[in-house]
């Protein structure tokens, strides 16, 4: 079946605004959105620019807005769309590189910022750190997350204040504030609860519908937020 790819495109060394452009690709079963734009790369428009690494939705590389919907192409069936004409476009609000690929840094500058990292002064066992089952449960989601940014680019809050810290790292705060070995949590409350901090969420749950491996950082960060009405800091 032949598909056809709408793609926006914008180089800013040559281009005023960003524009459509289509490609019609002849689909198989199984191919997805990203064996698609590769067809397009390596057959018809070298100049697309996209970024991909894992083909297996686990580097978080491929997150794109398609069909209006934030989702990895690297497992997006493009026949399971149901739709004759594809629309790919980059994640919104970050700002665009070329293409499909986004400028991360401001995003991965509030992951670092919440210190996404084990804090413990006091020494460790003679062999280990150890975490009860139970404990070890509280972090099934978010140790899953692979930080695709399709949350925090789905954020109306986000949209409307770049300060914000959004979802993605509130929820990988979230892993090592409720991680029972981390000593760190007065620290990183302090942080999160800063004015561009979790109190900007208004539990909108588009983080929840954009997230690729079905995580849900709206239940995270209310979590978080019943830590610090908890906690005396
Ligand atoms: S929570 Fe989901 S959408 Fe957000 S960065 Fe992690 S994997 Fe991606
Ligand atoms: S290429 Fe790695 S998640 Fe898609």
């Amino acid at each position: 079946m032949e598909i056809t790819f709408k793609i926006l495109r914008f180089d800013p060394d040559k281009d005023k605004k960003p524009y459509y452009r289509k490609y019609t690709v002849k689909v198989e079963p199984g191919m997805t959105v990203l064996d698609g734009l590769n067809e397009i790369k390596w057959r018809q428009d070298g100049t697309l620019s996209y970024r991909r690494s894992c083909r297996s939705a686990i580097c978080g590389s491929c997150a794109m807005t398609i069909n209006g919907v934030n989702r990895l192409a690297c497992n997006t069936q493009i026949l399971l769309l149901k739709r004759k004409t594809i629309v790919v476009e980059p994640l919104r609000r970050f700002p665009v590189i070329k293409d499909l690929i986004v400028d991360m840094d401001d995003f991965f500058e509030k992951i670092a910022i919440i210190k996404p990292y084990l804090i413990a002064n006091s020494p460790a066992g003679p062999r280990e750190r150890f975490q009860s089952p139970e404990d070890r449960k509280l972090l099934d989601e978010a140790v899953i997350c692979i930080l695709c940014g399709a949350c925090t680019s789905s954020c109306p809050s986000y949209w409307y204040n770049k300060n914000y810290l959004g979802p993605a790292s509130l929820f990988k705060a979230y892993r090592f504030i409720f991680d029972s070995r981390d000593e760190g949590t007065e620290e990183r409350l302090r942080i999160i609860s800063d004015r561009d901090g979790l109190w900007r969420c208004h539990s909108i749950f588009n983080c929840v519908e954009a997230c690729p491996k079905s995580l849900n950082p709206t239940y995270a960060i209310a979590e978080l937020k019943k830590k610090i009405v908890t906690t005396k800091l």
